[in-house]
């Protein structure tokens, strides 16, 4: 990057920033006082090293919860040596099968951003089964020509809110999404904005490719984290949670890759529960 481009990027850093502490100056304060121990986290993870406990072998098994043999998607891509390509990290494939197999087998409604030469969609046929629908988005025409009686292409644009509309119009139910296009940022924060509150309950949300430490998706993600932590609604029988705390059971990070889980039914109340009899006196609840 060229020292004027990169006075550019930084120039326009600094606009976003102004904005948004124009727009809401105290929240931005706030945000901004969490710096430090986001830096704090950052720097520890950054020099982070094991210790010799993690030389031992697992003293339980059922954790690491996925083997090889046990993946169908595993067996699946590694079998696949010719054909329509498939373009994953390999680290992927256990994540699929971790919260995707409960929907194996089942009428479910799968998405796909991203289709490239759509050798993916056939691995979702081939996984999910006979009963599952498949419908892939690309803003490339050429993928239209991976269309046929159980998948859907719609062309066109992951960052655009009319495409998004559109599409809603067609497709009722999606059951699983999997955004796998463009991987910008801005395009990944539409797609979410757009699509989270059409995911059915219990449906699942995979964000691919969050690449890059400081990622702007990624802190994005991190302003959906500050909200599943509120604790805004308190009274004596417990929190009213906001409906995004009422919707979203789950958030979870790997590495490149965030899956969001949504209950399958509301959250009415978050509740703590005192169970037993004995009790110290230092606290009072
Ligand atoms: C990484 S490839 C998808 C790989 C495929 N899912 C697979 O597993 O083999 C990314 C795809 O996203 C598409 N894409 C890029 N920008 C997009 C956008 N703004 N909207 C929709 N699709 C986009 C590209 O045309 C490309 O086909």
């Amino acid at each position: 990057m060229s020292l004027i481009s990169r006075f550019k990027s930084r120039y326009k850093d600094l606009q976003k920033i102004t904005k948004v502490f124009i727009q809401q100056p105290q929240l931005s304060f706030k945000r901004l006082t969490k710096l430090p121990a986001n830096l704090r986290g950052f720097n520890y993870s950054q020099e982070w090293q094991p210790s010799a406990v993690t030389n031992k072998q697992p003293s339980f098994s059922g954790l690491p919860a996925v083997s090889q043999s046990s993946n169908p998607l595993k067996s699946y891509i590694n079998s696949h040596k010719e054909g329509k390509g498939i373009l994953k990290w390999d680290h992927y494939f256990d994540i699929y099968h971790q919260h995707f197999k409960k929907f194996v087998g089942h009428e479910v409604h799968i998405l796909e951003i991203g289709i490239f030469s759509g050798g993916s969609l056939e691995m979702w046929r081939d996984y999910f089964g006979s009963k599952c629908h498949i419908y892939g988005v690309d803003i490339q025409e050429e993928c239209k020509m991976y269309e046929n009686e159980y998948t859907n292409i719609f062309i066109g644009d992951q960052a655009d809110r009319k495409f998004w509309k559109l599409f809603k119009d067609k497709v009722p139910v999606v059951d699983i999404l999997i955004d796998d296009g463009g991987h910008q940022a801005e395009q990944q924060i539409v797609t979410l904005e757009e699509m989270l509150p059409h995911l059915s309950p219990g449906g699942i949300y995979f964000c691919e490719d969050i690449h890059g430490s400081y990622n702007d998706f990624a802190s994005y993600l991190h302003g959906l984290i500050n909200s599943l932590n509120d604790m805004i609604q308190l009274s004596e029988s417990g929190i009213s949670p906001t409906q995004f705390q009422s919707w979203i059971k789950s958030m979870h990070f790997y590495p490149y890759v965030t899956v969001i889980e949504k209950a399958e039914r509301p959250e009415e109340k978050i509740v703590a529960t005192g169970h037993g009899t004995e009790w110290q006196p230092f606290l009072k609840f």
